[in-house]
């Protein structure tokens, strides 16, 4: 097969479902399998039925436990606009995940021995084995900006201009925070399987260059492309560049 699948849906919200499926699937793997988590308004609905769904016990919390791919620097879980805070506002069954262990947060200090330590749990736990994605209208994969190195592993990064201005709603009227700890690239690429959104006109440049233009760190989302088990949900406004020449 190829990778990464495309499949294009009449609407966002067919994608909810999938999205449920894919951790059900991963639910029933021996293990605790470690499901990575995407922030922004692409996975809102997705959030608020996997909260339903483990409430109601339809997934059964005890089969795994979560990470995330980025954070504000500095922000931690209980602060407003931070990544683990809108995590736990969208999915409140992850605020007791957070207590008990089972969803480790990015270090949101940023510095190397806290990044370090972070690595190393994830790998405890057996690397992620499922990793949900957005995309950023600049081809960005969680606060990996163009230009960032494709060999890149965790690290503090500055935001780019188009970021921040697409984060500066969520912010007023204080200003967007400037820098942020994310995954890296090639931390990124190393799940096992990748579940990449976009959803909205806003998305359909980045979404061609990802999977139209070159393999190329200008476009952060190419190197889905280099993945065996990369797979991408679109509607059909973010798909609309796709089938031009
Ligand atoms: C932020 C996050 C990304 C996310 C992107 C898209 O920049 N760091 O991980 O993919 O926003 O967000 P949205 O889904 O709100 O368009």
């Amino acid at each position: 097969m190829n990778s990464p699948s495309v499949r294009i849906l009449n609407h966002a919200s067919e994608a909810v479902p999938l999205l449920l499926a894919e951790v059900r699937t991963l639910a029933a793997r021996p293990g605790r399998p470690l499901l990575g988590f995407a922030t922004g308004g692409t996975f809102t609905a997705f959030f608020r039925a996997l909260a339903d769904e483990l409430a109601h016990g339809r997934i059964d919390a005890g089969r795994l436990c979560a990470t995330h791919l980025d954070e504000y620097l500095g922000f931690g879980p209980e602060r407003f606009g931070g990544m683990v805070h809108e995590l736990c506002e969208g999915c409140p069954p992850l605020r007791d995940w957070l207590l008990r262990g089972a969803f480790v947060p990015l270090p949101h200090d940023g510095a190397p021995a806290s990044i370090a330590a972070h690595a190393a749990r994830l790998r405890e736990l057996g690397g992620v084995q499922l990793q949900f994605l957005g995309i950023g209208r600049n081809g960005h994969l969680a606060f990996n900006e163009p230009g960032t190195p494709f060999g890149s592993g965790f690290h503090v990064t500055d935001l780019a201009e188009t970021t921040r201005n697409d984060a500066r709603a969520r912010f007023s009227p204080q200003e967007p925070p400037t820098r942020a700890v994310t995954s890296g690239l090639a931390t990124i690429v190393a799940a096992k399987r990748l579940v990449l959104c976009a959803f909205g006109g806003k998305k359909a440049t980045a979404v061609r260059a990802m999977l139209r233009g070159p393999i190329d760190p200008a476009c952060p989302a190419s190197l889905l492309r280099q993945h065996p088990d990369a797979h991408v949900l679109l509607d059909r406004a973010a798909a609309a560049d796709l089938a031009s020449a």
